[in-house]
Order: structure tokens, then C-alpha cells, then sequence
């Protein structure tokens, strides 16, 4: 690793890194092993001035000697050896959020990977940039290192979007592929991923979907050019995922996956994570492992699958560094596919009214007549079964019945488990995933 200073002429793009983490120090590796390459492709040279961290002592991997450090990661916002701010230090609000917004607020660029911060803030901090004349950008905060959001605002400019979907994260990939492939229950593999560092010491942000939810909130904004309000999204995790289900998925030849879909319906925008039965024919069903991937349908070209690393060191610099790459060649842009202020206020669709194909698992005393009670509930509410199964029937113990619907109204497929909840023979509270034919 070169430890002399970079040679700064009137033309460098000064960097500084606030956050030396996973991703932060993977960003100041790239920028320094690969200078040469960036200044080519960025027509002028890019030179990491300074970073801030909390501690100065810990070995980042990296000989930051030459480097400017700053105890206080405000200062960066403030330096005149700054031109572009690069916030890696997580979290939607408090230093990440005041980092940023002084930044942009003193005429600096923003480059950041920190997606609760632009799916709660990113309006607000867009239309500073804007006043200011100065980039935001944040493709490493979705997919990580995919370029989905190049993508979307770029490569498919001249679309309209009827659908993104996708698998956006990581951690619930890795769980729901483990639980399959090795057959253990939930809690047995979130352990091991914890353990294998595939998971945080609190999951909850991963495991109950709110990390999906915050990248699919700047994906829709991007795609469908609309405020997204965090609180309109329909938000369900992993955590009551079995074993059981993930066995009759396969045999009924599908998958079970966490995805995220910003999809228009008749009742305007629907925003929803939630599990899914994806069928094995679906590309996104075999993605597997800490993998992402990306679905989208749109008018002029159709359909296009992404799918790549969605985080790690070397994949989400990858998406900062070219970030930096375009504001260093002057393509910045806006934050979203349109002025901040020329977003719309598209109405978000009720999860009541989705409709949708459903698996439905109940456990029930095999006792005559629980079939045909079950039936005439789904067929007041107009739900015709798709398929059943049912097995280890003995008489007076507990079987398991396992149904998926046809199409049918949310509204009305929970009226009706409602019902059969409360059936004499009905041991424990139905169980249902949706199912998507992405
Ligand atoms: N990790 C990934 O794969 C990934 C993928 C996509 C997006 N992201 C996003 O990237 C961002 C950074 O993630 P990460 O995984 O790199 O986090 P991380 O490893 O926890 O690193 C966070 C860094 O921020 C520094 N920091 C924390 N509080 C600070 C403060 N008050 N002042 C100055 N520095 C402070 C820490 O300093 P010390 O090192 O001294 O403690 C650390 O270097 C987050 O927004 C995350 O959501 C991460």
C-alpha cells in the first residue's frame, strides 16, 4: 500500500470518508490501490484527503499516516480539503443524518450507503443538493453492489415501471437457503448465522423485514418518480417461517423467499415485504445465500433480472467508489429519477385490496366433515382451492392440511381464516404465505 500523499492538482476530486468500517475502509482501499485506473475513467485525479472514525488506533487494514483524521466526522463537512463527502457510519438519523446535511448544506458532495438515511431523509436532503448544485447519491445503499439504481435512472430512462421486485437482503437469504437446504428450524439458523457473522447481534432490522422495507422505499421512489412514506409500507419478516412450510413449498414446487415488490395496482401503489412462494421456474427462486436479486417490468423493454452480492467489503465500495466516479466526471445528477420537488404523491394500495394467490397450512383434528367446513367457508368468500394436501392421517390426532388458493382478494382471504381459525377441529391458528409468480 503506497503510504506518500497523493499529488493534488487544481483538478483532483478531494474525498472524505467519514466511517472506516467494512465499507468505509474498503472504500479508502480501492480509491488508493486503484488511482491510476479511477483518474482514467474519471477524467481527473480522485484523492482521499481525509477520514473520521471514532477510533483513531484500530488497524483499518490500510496506512492512513498521510491521511487528514478527524476525531469529529462534522469537520469534514467543513474542511476546505473536502469536495466530496463519503458517509459510511450508518444509522437514519443523529451524526449520519447532521454529517450529511451540513455537507450538502456548505456546497459538498454526498456519497453514502446508508439507506435508512436516504428512505427517511432522502427528500428533504435531495432538495438541498439540488439548491446547492451538488450530487447525493446512494447506490450502495440498495442491493448493495448491484447497480440497480444506476440501472433504474439510467440504462432504463426511456420506461415506465409496472413493477420492482426483488431480494434485498441478505441475511434472510442466507437463513431461508440454510433452513431448506439443511432442513433446521429458524431460530437454529439465526444462531449460526450470528455466529458466522452472516447476521447482527440484533437481526431484528434484517429478520423483520424493516432493512428490505428501507431499500424498497428508495427503489419506488426511483422507479415509480413518487414520495414514499416509510409508515405506507406493508412490512412482514422471517421470524414464523418453519421448517414445515419451506418442506411443502418444495413439494409443491416453489420456494420460499423474502421479497420486497413496489408494484402498480389497480388501487394505486402497492409496497409490501413479505415472504413469498416464488415457483422454481422464477429465476428469483434460485437465488440463493447472501445473494440479491432484482426483477422489473417495464414497458418498452420488458423484463430485466439482476442478481449479484448485496453486501460485503469489496461489493458495496464497488457501488461508493462508482459513485464517486460520476461526480468526479461531472455526471452526478439527482438523487431521484426527477427533481426532488417534482416528485408525486402516487396513493399506496391497501394491503386489503392485493390480490394474489395464497398456501395456506392448517393443523386440525382429523375429524369427518373439517374439509368440507373449511371448503364452504372459502367458497362463501369465493376462494377456489388451487391444490391440497393432506397426510399422517390418524384417527383423533392431529394432521396437517395444507391448501394454495387461486387468485383471490386479501380482504376476503383473511375473512375467511378468520373463520376458520375459530372451527371446532382447528388446533392451532392457520398459517399463510402469499404466493408471486415474479
Ligand atoms: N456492511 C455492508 O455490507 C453494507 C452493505 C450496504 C450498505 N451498508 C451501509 O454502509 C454503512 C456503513 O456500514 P458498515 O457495515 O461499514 O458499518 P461498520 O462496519 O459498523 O462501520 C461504521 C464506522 O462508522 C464509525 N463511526 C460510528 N460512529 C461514529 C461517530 N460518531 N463518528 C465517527 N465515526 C463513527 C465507526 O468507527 P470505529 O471503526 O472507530 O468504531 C466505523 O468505522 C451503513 O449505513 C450500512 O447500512 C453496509
Amino acid at each position: 500500500m503506497p503510504s506518500h500523499p497523493p499529488i493534488i492538482t487544481p483538478m483532483t476530486l478531494k474525498i472524505g470518508i467519514a466511517g472506516l468500517g467494512t465499507v468505509g475502509a474498503g472504500v479508502a482501499m480501492i480509491l488508493r490501490q486503484k488511482a491510476a485506473l479511477l483518474a482514467e475513467r474519471a477524467g481527473k485525479p480522485i484523492a482521499l484527503k481525509a477520514v473520521s472514525a471514532r477510533s483513531q488506533k484500530k488497524d483499518r487494514g490500510i496506512n492512513l499516516s498521510t491521511v487528514q483524521w478527524s476525531k469529529d466526522p462534522l469537520e469534514l463537512a467543513k474542511s476546505k480539503d473536502v469536495d466530496v463527502v463519503v458517509e459510511l457510519i450508518g444509522g437514519a438519523d443523529g451524526v449520519a443524518y447532521d454529517l450529511v446535511k451540513t455537507a450538502l448544506t456548505n456546497g459538498k458532495h454526498v456519497v453514502t450507503a446508508n439507506k435508512a438515511l436516504i428512505a427517511k431523509h432522502g427528500i428533504e436532503l435531495a432538495k438541498i443538493a439540488e439548491k446547492k448544485n451538488v450530487s447525493l447519491k446512494c447506490e450502495a445503499a440498495v442491493a448493495g453492489g448491484i447497480p440497480i439504481l444506476k440501472t433504474l435512472k439510467e440504462g432504463l430512462a426511456g420506461n415506465q415501471f409496472t413493477r420492482v421486485a426483488g431480494i434485498l437482503n441478505g441475511t434472510c437469504n442466507y437463513i431461508l437457503t440454510v433452513m431448506e437446504k439443511d432442513g433446521y428450524d429458524f431460530d437454529f439458523v439465526l444462531n449460526e448465522a450470528q455466529r458466522l457473522g452472516y447476521a447482527e447481534a440484533d437481526p431484528a432490522f434484517d429478520i423483520d423485514g424493516v432493512d428490505a422495507a428501507h431499500k424498497l422505499a428508495i427503489l419506488a421512489a426511483m422507479a415509480f418518480s413518487t414520495k414514499v412514506d416509510m409508515k405506507s409500507l406493508h412490512i412482514e419478516g422471517i421470524r414464523h417461517i418453519t421448517a414445515t412450510d419451506i418442506n411443502y413449498a418444495a413439494e409443491l414446487g416453489m420456494r420460499i423467499k423474502l421479497l420486497g415488490i413496489a408494484q402498480l395496482a389497480e388501487g394505486g401503489l402497492e409496497l409490501r415485504v413479505h415472504p413469498a412462494l416464488v415457483p422454481l421456474h422464477s429465476p428469483i427462486s434460485r437465488v440463493d445465500g447472501v445473494l440479491n436479486a432484482l426483477e422489473m417490468q417495464c414497458d418498452a423493454l420488458g423484463g430485466l433480472f439482476m442478481e449479484g452480492p448485496g453486501a460485503g467489503r469489496g461489493a458495496t465500495a464497488s457501488a461508493v467508489v462508482a459513485d464517486i466516479v460520476d461526480i468526479a466526471a461531472e455526471r452526478g445528477g439527482t438523487l431521484y429519477n426527477v427533481s426532488a420537488s417534482a416528485l408525486k404523491t402516487l396513493p399506496v394500495s391497501p394491503m386489503k385490496k392485493h390480490c394474489g394467490a395464497y398456501y395456506i397450512r392448517l393443523t386440525v383434528l382429523d375429524k369427518p366433515g373439517v374439509l368440507a367446513d373449511v371448503s364452504a367457508i372459502f367458497r362463501a368468500k369465493k376462494i377456489s382451492i388451487a391444490s391440497l394436501i393432506q397426510k399422517n392421517r390418524e384417527p383423533n390426532k392431529p394432521v396437517e392440511i395444507v391448501l394454495t388458493t387461486h387468485e383471490t382478494n386479501e380482504a376476503s382471504m383473511m375473512e375467511a381464516l378468520k373463520k376458520v381459525a375459530v372451527l371446532g377441529q382447528i388446533i392451532s391458528p392457520p398459517r399463510f404465505i402469499r404466493i408471486e409468480t415474479l
